[in-house]
């Protein structure tokens, strides 16, 4: 298998265990009002940093060769690349709001569940999607050669949290995801 595609599901993986982290700490906020907001900080960063920035590009670049070869892709799967620009937005919506919570415990409570729970529902559906739909649909449609050009321009886009990874960078959560119990959901 392509190897871009063997990156992107194992980013996939290590994001479906961090939204369920994060699930446990939106849960915790709601009954006490005191998650772990460093782990929190650093579920927002990873995801700021790595999907947001490389990992949702990767995609965009296997979806523009998709589209090329089969164009009906866009009818049954959407807009790809627009569906990046919403996760985005609501990821850049949830950062602010975490940010607001932290810096001022006035902020309603129930607002800033609401969007915690809207990025950490909007990201499964739309890998979900992927899952699905997008990543059969490549791998039944592009060539050896488009991945040897995908895998040759994606390569050095690696995971910060992925296998063999080294690095402090996202020190509690590497320290957090070696000991999760949640199961991969994607
Ligand atoms: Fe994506
Ligand atoms: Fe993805």
């Amino acid at each position: 298998m392509a190897k871009a595609i063997e990156c992107i599901r194992d980013e996939h993986r290590t994001m479906a265990r961090l939204l369920d982290m994060l699930e446990t700490q939106i849960d915790l906020f709601e009954k006490t009002h005191q998650p772990d907001f460093e782990l929190i900080q650093e579920i927002i960063d990873y995801f700021l940093t790595f999907p947001d920035l490389y990992h949702h590009p990767k995609e965009d670049l296997i979806y523009r060769v998709l589209k090329q070869r089969d164009p009906d892709v866009v009818a049954r799967f959407g807009d790809l690349e627009a569906q990046h620009e919403q996760v985005s937005e609501r990821l850049h919506k949830f950062t602010r709001a975490v940010v607001g919570v932290m810096l001022d415990a006035e902020m309603p409570r129930h607002i800033f569940v609401e969007m915690a729970r809207d990025f950490v529902s909007g990201e499964r559906k739309h890998m979900a999607g992927e899952e699905s739909v997008f990543i059969p649909a490549a791998l039944a449609v592009l060539t050896e050669e488009d991945w040897k050009d995908v895998d040759h321009k994606s390569s050095r886009f690696k995971d910060p949290l992925g296998q063999g990874s080294v690095g402090t960078r996202f020190t509690v959560l590497t320290e957090q995801l070696a000991s999760w119990r949640g199961t991969p959901s994607a």
